[in-house]
């Protein structure tokens, strides 16, 4: 599987016949590279409604005729839109023809321009053998320790509004995925962060720290 990074918490995911986005906020985004018009998904993932979320997840389903998959209320809130949509709820997952998709929780909370929006989630994503958890916007939680080992974990550093850089440590000693990128950096001062730090942080531990510049890739 292929992992592209597209600034924020945006990743879009590549296996042999399937693509997957995840949390597209690209027009907006200051460290984005592409536009929803260059994106060909077969679904779009999104974790939650803030706007650094949710993004382009409607347009982007409208013009690929590709599902939103998240939490029940905020798939509805996009189907309202003119989405299509899968919703599920958090512990649930599905076999879709692209791969599996399982809700994990997170801490946090989930509003969109219409009001609140159900519970926030991550993700765990199975593509072509190889599983890749999105933890979304969330706190440290020690349960955490129940949803890996997997390929390659995304984890949010940016301190503020999810994990800074020592929790996010914490939650990768808990997930011990074989990769994990930092995610939720760097976009907005307010969560400015070196990544080195986090990097460092994991040195001789079993999980490899792939930091990503906005459209560079790693294969798991
Ligand atoms: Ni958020
Ligand atoms: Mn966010």
């Amino acid at each position: 599987m292929k992992i592209t990074f597209q600034g924020h918490a945006c990743f879009m995911l590549e296996g042999e016949k399937s693509r997957v986005i995840i949390d597209p906020f690209l027009n907006g985004n200051p460290l984005s590279k592409i536009k929803p018009k260059d994106v060909k998904v077969d679904a779009v993932l999104v974790t939650h409604g803030h706007g650094d979320h949710l993004g382009d997840a409607v347009e982007i389903s409208k013009t690929n005729g590709a599902p939103v998959i998240g939490t029940f209320e905020l798939v509805n809130y996009c189907m309202g839109k003119g989405a299509t949509g899968h919703p599920m709820h958090i512990g649930g997952g599905f076999n879709f023809p692209f791969g599996r998709v399982k809700l994990t929780i997170a801490f946090h909370s989930s509003t969109t321009d219409e009001g609140p929006a159900g519970n926030p989630c991550g993700f765990l994503v199975t593509m072509d053998k190889k599983t890749v958890y999105h933890a979304g916007d969330t706190a440290l939680f020690s349960d955490m320790a129940l949803i890996g080992p997997v390929d390659c974990a995304m984890i949010p550093i940016g301190d503020n509004f999810t994990m800074g850089i020592e929790d996010a440590i914490r939650a990768v000693r808990l997930v011990k995925p074989r990769v994990a990128i930092p995610m939720h950096y760097n976009t907005f001062d307010v969560i400015r962060q070196n990544p080195e730090e986090f990097r460092m942080g994991l040195e001789g531990s079993h999980t490899e720290v792939k930091i990503l510049k906005p459209g560079e890739s790693v294969e798991i």
